[in-house]
């Protein structure tokens, strides 16, 4: 199926879920101000993978937090919930960026799905998508 529709209205500030598109895990998050703050207070030179990998943005795309969200929507990470090393699956509210955490190797990104500690070479790939109410979100 290309696209689906998730509907995010059981969605706290601080909470995740999980839907599945293509095959993949789909990490939508609704976050607190305090990791938005977080994630905007890094300098882009300080990120290890400096583009936004933002299917919605033109591919040289900075990977400021603004890049990884979508406008109107700035608390919400849609976010492809695949480690870029090898593939595992990460943790969520883990690790020492307080975003995700890979228990199989190590990896670490920040409250914006950015790679910030480990092996894997670049930030979680952010899906096509769009809101198409206040609680829906369409992927793909
Ligand atoms: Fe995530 Fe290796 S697969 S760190």
């Amino acid at each position: 199926l290309a696209e689906i529709d998730v509907d995010v209205s059981q969605v706290e500030v601080g909470q995740s879920i999980t839907a599945k598109w293509r095959g993949k895990p789909i990490f939508i998050r609704q976050r607190t101000e305090a990791e938005i703050e977080e994630a905007r207070a890094v300098p882009l030179e300080e990120l290890k993978d400096p583009i936004a990998r933002n299917a919605n943005l033109s591919g040289d795309a900075p990977a400021t937090d603004e890049n990884r969200a979508t406008d109107g929507k700035e608390a919400w990470l849609v976010m492809v919930g695949v480690c870029t090393h090898l593939g595992c699956i990460p943790l969520g509210n883990s690790g020492p960026f307080d975003g995700w955490f890979c228990p199989c190797h190590g990896s670490a990104y920040d409250t914006a799905g950015r790679i910030r500690q480990g092996p894997a070479p670049t930030n979680m790939d952010i899906p096509p998508y769009t809101f198409t109410s206040d609680t829906t979100v369409r992927i793909g």
